[in-house]
């Protein structure tokens, strides 16, 4: 069988992560976690980008040493990780000294092979970006090319750089763009298809100098340059498995790769990166999966807007890991960029977790506990329960297998609304022995919690200690398959928030952020 390998932007750690990393490692993680719920073998990665001037500028400003402050925010990002409960097999840092050594033999080897070479560079560039700007990329105000991102004027800058030939990959990326899947949704796929064919690809400065940039990891051959952060951090998606070092664990996982971003870095992992694959003679990814934004009052959430959502917020509000994984997952899109507010969230996590899912499993089993004293032995299954399980667990494999994780999470909502309607109509507590009637109803719950695992990993877990069952693959399922359910408690999972108390939009402080 062969292994499933997937990933995440590694991020830049020059501030804690916010809800909108949280978007897509939550996502990546429930992919991996479904995966592992259906036995197949996967290998999850995600870690930090730390390399570069972003980082040696902040690293200033703090005034400490680039690889303190780097090693600080690690431990910081695997602490957000944890309360989020991330299950990654592994986190890679760019500062790993096995990583270096792939990206400096990965550039001389370019270099020998004549696809990195050493010429002037000369045209505009944004500092506070530190990237150059072609004619068409920038804004003009006052006759003066200006940052369309900072709004600020560029600087004209000549200095001698390397350079990649990323013009030599046209015809391959044209080709992988239009005649694979490479990109999902497809789209995404179609939006740089024109922009190459329109543009077509110039060749990319993949060094500066030194004395510029000095938070980096030095050109093999020319230590008075630094290897571009890109460079350096697309690479981490091989180095982390073995590129170089392990030969067999590579081959294991390549190129059954997943790689999972959002729309803002798509041109560095579809042209660059797949031309930089090509370059080292190595197979393209199985597919890039890409996702929109999180947005506030139509702008990106992020740092530079200024209306970030911390995840802290999210974990203390939605009762820990499982509210706050649940409420970015309903929310997810691949497609459409998600305004997202704290009304919006609340009405998610109350009426779907606490009233649903949370009142079923404890009004089951309170049930159970009073008729039965929690012994509920196998009955023939209500043919209407029967059939909803079966349907909507199909359905919900279908969801997963195309990542419509939202989608997923109202198959399961449908399932517990089900449940919840058949509850009201057979009434158990009127009845001398409820066995058929319960039976039915957690043979629903546990198909709901085996659906719900992968979003919230927590709650089914609890649930199927204390009613007492296994968390199955979804396609293994069958409905009478347990003798004997035994409940020992019927826990409050998700207590309701009160809406319209300690609210943030990014405006106000929320509590911890
Ligand atoms: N270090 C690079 C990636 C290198 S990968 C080889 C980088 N880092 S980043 O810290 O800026 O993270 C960018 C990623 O964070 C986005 O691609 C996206 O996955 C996620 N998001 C950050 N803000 C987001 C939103 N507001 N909405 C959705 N995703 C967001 O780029």
């Amino acid at each position: 069988m062969s292994a499933i390998y997937i990933t995440t932007p590694i991020y830049y750690p020059n501030a804690p992560p916010h809800i909108g990393h949280a978007y897509t490692t939550v996502f990546a993680d429930v992919i991996a976690r479904y995966n592992r719920l259906m036995g197949r073998k996967v290998f999850f990665m995600t870690g930090n980008d730390e390399h570069g001037l972003k980082i040696q500028r902040v690293a200033e400003k703090e005034g400490i040493p680039p690889k303190d402050f780097v090693d600080k925010m690690a431990g910081v990002y695997r602490q957000y990780w944890q309360a989020l409960n991330i299950s990654y097999d592994y986190f890679i840092r760019t500062t790993d000294s096995y990583h270096e050594k792939v990206v400096s033999e990965s550039f001389k080897r370019l270099y020998e092979n004549g696809l990195i070479y050493k010429a002037k560079y000369a045209g505009w560039y944004c500092v506070d970006c530190e990237r150059y700007y072609s004619p068409g990329e920038y804004i003009v105000v006052e006759d003066k090319p200006y940052c369309p991102i900072h709004n600020k004027p560029l600087e004209w800058l000549e200095e001698e750089t390397y350079y990649f030939k990323l013009s030599e990959f046209k015809d391959y990326i044209v080709k992988l763009l239009s005649e694979t899947n490479i990109v999902y949704p497809e789209s995404y796929a179609r939006e740089v298809l024109n922009r190459v064919q329109a543009e077509g690809l110039k060749d990319v400065s993949v060094a500066r100098p030194r004395d510029r940039v000095s938070w980096g990891i030095p050109v093999p051959f020319d230590p008075e340059y630094t290897i571009y952060v890109w460079f350096d951090a697309l690479l981490n998606y091989v180095s982390g498995i073995g590129y170089l070092t392990d030969e067999s664990r590579f081959n294991e996982y390549w190129p059954n790769v997943n790689h999972v971003i959002g729309k803002d870095i798509l041109w560095f992992h579809t042209v660059v990166w797949f031309s930089l694959l090509k370059a080292l003679d190595i197979p393209p990814p199985r597919r890039v999966i890409v996702h929109s934004f999180l947005i506030n009052k139509g702008l990106k959430i992020g740092k530079s807007a200024g209306n970030v959502i911390p995840i802290e917020f999210l974990v203390e509000r939605y009762n820990g890991s499982d509210g706050a994984r649940y409420v970015l997952m309903k929310l997810f899109n691949l497609d459409k960029d998600v305004e997202v507010t704290v009304d919006l969230m609340d009405s998610i996590y109350n009426s779907e977790l606490a009233d649903t899912y949370g009142n079923l499993v404890r009004r089951v089993g309170v049930l159970a506990l009073k008729k039965v004293r929690g012994k509920v032995y196998r009955r023939d299954v209500d043919k209407k329960i029967e059939e909803s399980i079966t349907s909507l667990l199909n359905k919900y494999v279908e969801d997963m297998e195309a990542l419509e994780v939202s989608k997923a999470l109202s198959e399961a909502q449908e399932l517990g609304k089900v449940l919840n309607t058949y509850v009201n109509e057979v009434k158990p507590w009127e009845r001398p022995d409820p066995s058929k009637e319960l039976y039915s109803l957690l043979e629903g719950i546990r198909a709901l919690s085996i659906m719900l695992s992968p979003v919230t990993p927590r709650a089914s877990s609890i649930i199927s200690e204390n009613f007492g069952f296994t968390l199955t693959s979804p396609v293994e399922f069958r409905v009478g398959q347990i003798e004997r359910y035994n409940i020992v408690d019927a826990p409050v999972l998700f207590k309701k928030v009160q809406a319209g108390r300690e609210k943030t939009g990014g405006q106000e402080n929320p509590p911890g952020g």
